[in-house]
């Protein structure tokens, strides 16, 4: 009789862990770089007092940025973001329209996103009413004045929400999008479905982060020892993880390969209007006893642009995906962001890649917060994907890109 209990009691674990993940999504956010309790928080403190710099490319690269996740943003609402030296007021207009303006009313100077009230296509300052149109940042009235004067107007900024992120367009010499991240068709006709996401601030470069994809060599001294390395230095003895058919492409190279055999110059061309991105795959096992493989995965990666990601991961189960965003808080202070999307069958299997890749990124995330930038990097010939990285991120810079100085006297009182 009690191996009926056994029986079904085991039945209900199993249960409860396969479904957990379709009531419970993680929401994984963390601040490494304020770890430990007490005294080790204030010795890293200490620490990073020390930190070289190292000589640092412009802070704040041109493109596309995540300001929030649509799911942040409801219909009627405003968020502050201070992000990219700036001050955004995030709307959210009755008919579902994002705007984005600056914060500070030209009247008083007020935060209009912190109780600003949205008007239409308005948003209303909470100090004395006035109101500025989302489209050209136009103010639209004023309850005690009879006459508007005309230069009575806020900056607005060019958005777009793709994947249910919420971008900013940032350019140092105020030019016009030429590109824009697309919606993936699983995730717009939702045959796919949110898993989960994280978030992290980091202490480093915005081009330390997306440097990541073309270091191939990395992979194995960080991400080669066992994911459970924290719980258990015994068991991860058993296992460790393998990467392999690594390769990282700018689009330019890609498209020049093609069209020199191919000849074809339409290619070509497009190759120019899709120079901001480049591209990685690479190949994931989970080795268990140097013999079996119990997991495997192919990644294709896409760069697109200085800020933002697409990871798809064809697993043997199926197909699912990541977008990482990052975005310059300050001139060194990253935030980064993972969210996963699958099909909700494989919400389990989802959310358990999920928890490993926060783990992962984790590992690199201990390394950017204590690393200098490292301009002249002593490089061998196995590295020459740093160098074809370094040169394609360089034309996310232009003539009136801050540097870092000059971005962190714009931010002192
Ligand atoms: S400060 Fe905004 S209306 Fe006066
Ligand atoms: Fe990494």
């Amino acid at each position: 009789m009690a191996g009926w209990w056994y029986l079904g009691g085991a039945f209900l674990l199993l249960f409860g862990i396969l479904l957990a993940p379709y009531l419970y999504k993680i929401n994984w956010i963390k601040d490494l770089r304020l770890e430990g309790k007490g005294k080790k928080v204030l010795a890293n403190h200490l620490e990073s007092k020390k930190r070289k710099l190292g000589k640092l490319p412009p802070v704040y690269p041109n493109g596309w940025f995540a300001l929030l996740e649509s799911s942040q943003l409801g219909r009627g609402q405003v968020k502050h973001v201070a992000a990219l030296g700036q001050n955004f007021a995030v709307y959210r207009t009755d008919n579902g329209t994002v705007r984005i303006l600056d914060a500070y009313c030209p009247h008083l100077g007020a935060n209009m996103a912190e109780g600003g009230r949205v008007k239409g296509d308005c948003l209303e300052c909470p100090f004395h009413g006035w109101q500025f149109r989302g489209s050209d940042g136009q103010c639209d009235h004023i309850p005690y004045a009879d006459k508007i004067p005309h230069i009575a107007r806020t900056k607005t900024w060019k958005c777009c929400e793709a994947n249910e992120i919420i971008f900013v367009w940032y350019h140092a010499e105020g030019l016009e999008p030429h590109w824009e991240p697309q919606t993936i068709n699983h995730v717009l006709n939702r045959t796919w479905r949110y898993q989960g996401r994280n978030e992290f601030l980091i202490n480093c470069h915005i081009q330390e982060v997306a440097e990541n994809g073309a270091d191939s060599a990395h992979l194995s001294a960080v991400h080669g020892p066992a994911i459970f390395t924290k719980i258990s230095r015994f068991l991860s003895s058993f296992a460790r993880h393998q990467w392999s058919n690594v390769n990282w492409t700018p689009h330019n190279s890609f498209l020049e390969s093609l069209s020199s055999k191919e000849g074809n110059e339409s290619k070509k061309q497009n190759g120019e209007n899709l120079r901001h991105r480049a591209y990685m795959t690479l190949r994931h096992r989970l080795i268990l006893f140097e013999k079996f493989e119990v997991l495997h995965l192919d990644v294709n990666v896409q760069q697109i642009g200085p800020g933002y990601v697409e990871l798809m991961m064809e697993t043997s189960l199926g197909s699912m995906c990541i977008f990482q965003t990052v975005t310059p808080m300050e001139p060194l202070l990253q935030k980064v962001t993972h969210v996963m999307y699958s099909p909700p069958v494989l919400s389990p299997y989802a959310s358990m890649l999920f928890l490993g890749e926060c783990l992962m990124f984790e590992r690199d995330v201990a390394i950017w917060n204590r690393k200098k930038f490292e301009k002249q990097p002593l490089l061998v010939k196995e590295d020459k994907s740093i160098i074809a990285y370094r040169r394609w991120y360089s034309q996310f810079y232009s003539q009136h890109s801050p540097s870092y100085h000059a971005a962190m006297k714009s931010l002192q009182w």
